[in-house]
């Protein structure tokens, strides 16, 4: 009892030390989320870094309003765009071979949960080896509200606690939680986004907080043909152009800025030497842009870049030395038919 108070005044101090507000929606969910100002603030603030350097940068992490959040799932059903379906397949073939894993009665947490489609599909497995689960879904897009409703709609015995904050802080929030193993869920291969240094690092925090009985389930895109990769980054209806394209709009409408959408278009590019898919937005023309709230002007030339994602593509050696140089130890390995993506059930060493 005496650990229990003390775990949920941890938690309650945590949530204040964070500066979150609790949202309660239903019995069943609530999430915690930074207040707007705050957010707002830091998203001014990164901006106003990011694009006075001499080569240009927007975080891919504020593709994600409302809008892109929806636009990522459009992105989803495109044929070109394969991560999806390759996944998804491994996810539904997933059932037997995960049960095995899954003796105690585990949470489900999951970093950028989007939608929370794929999801289901873990939910159903671990309803099979246990009556009621706790799921907090992290995603730094308003979307884990939507999702998180839905999700409680279809299940009867799930409790969704969200964070709608940055994985770190998300990570910083569960951490000690309670005593109950965590199966740790990364999909999509959001990881790719990282780039060498900043993924390691990602991977030891999240190894740091995991109890010695919590599982990691993260999901990978392996490398293959440039011209696989050029489609899936450049489909026929424009819809990554329009994802790419929206991040201008969204600073435009929360940072009072004045990007000409009509000025910039679209550019994905496969970076062998690197091995990942670089984006980045295309200045058409000289260019001079303000954006209030950031406290500031740029001027872009013509054909000068705004970088926006890098997506990496991963080798089997890659994958498994990642994991071992953070303290994981692999346990099972899954692809898709096609072998075009890997997800890796790891454990901490
Ligand atoms: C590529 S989508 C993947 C969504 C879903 N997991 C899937 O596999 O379809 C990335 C998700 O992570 C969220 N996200 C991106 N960067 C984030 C960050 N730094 N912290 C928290 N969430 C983030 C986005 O809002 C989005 O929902």
């Amino acid at each position: 009892m005496q650990s229990k108070i003390r775990k949920i005044m941890n938690n309650k101090s945590k949530q204040e030390l964070l500066g979150y507000q609790s949202h309660s929606i239903q019995k069943n969910l609530k999430y915690f989320k930074p207040a707007k100002t705050s957010t707002t603030a830091t998203f001014a603030e990164e901006i106003r870094n990011t694009l006075q350097q001499s080569k240009k940068s927007i975080n891919p992490k504020f593709f994600y309003d409302d809008t892109g959040s929806k636009i990522f799932d459009e992105i989803c059903s495109l044929p070109e765009y394969y991560p999806y379906n390759a996944e998804t397949e491994i996810l539904e073939k997933i059932e037997q071979k995960l049960l095995p894993y899954l003796s105690d009665e585990f949470h489900l947490v999951e970093l950028g949960s989007g939608s929370s489609v794929k999801t289901r599909l873990l939910i159903d497995v671990l309803f099979k080896s246990q009556k009621y689960l706790q799921y907090f879904p992290i995603d730094i897009s308003d979307i884990l509200d939507q999702s998180a409703k839905n999700l409680c709609a279809d299940y009867q015995n799930l409790t969704v606690t969200g964070v709608v904050d940055t994985f770190e802080n998300g990570l910083d929030f569960i951490e000690n939680y309670d005593d109950k193993p965590n199966l740790i869920t990364f999909l999509g291969s959001s990881f790719g986004n990282f780039d060498r240094s900043e993924g390691m690092l990602f991977l030891k925090k999240i190894n740091t907080l995991m109890k010695s009985n919590d599982l990691f389930l993260i999901g990978l895109d392996l490398k293959k043909d440039g011209y696989i990769l050029h489609n899936a980054y450049n489909d026929t209806k424009n819809t990554t152009a329009k994802f790419n394209l929206n991040v201008l709009q969204r600073i435009n409408n929360e940072l009072d800025a004045n990007f000409n959408l009509k000025h910039f278009e679209h550019h994905a590019v496969y970076n062998e030497e690197k091995n990942r898919i670089e984006m980045y937005l295309r200045s058409l023309s000289e260019q001079f842009v303000t954006i209030q709230k950031s406290d500031i002007s740029i001027t872009l030339s013509k054909n000068e870049l705004i970088h926006t994602e890098n997506s990496h593509k991963f080798s089997i050696n890659q994958i498994e030395s990642s994991l071992r140089n953070s303290n994981f130890e692999k346990v099972e390995m899954w692809f898709d038919s096609k072998n075009y993506f890997t997800l890796v059930l790891a454990k901490k060493i």
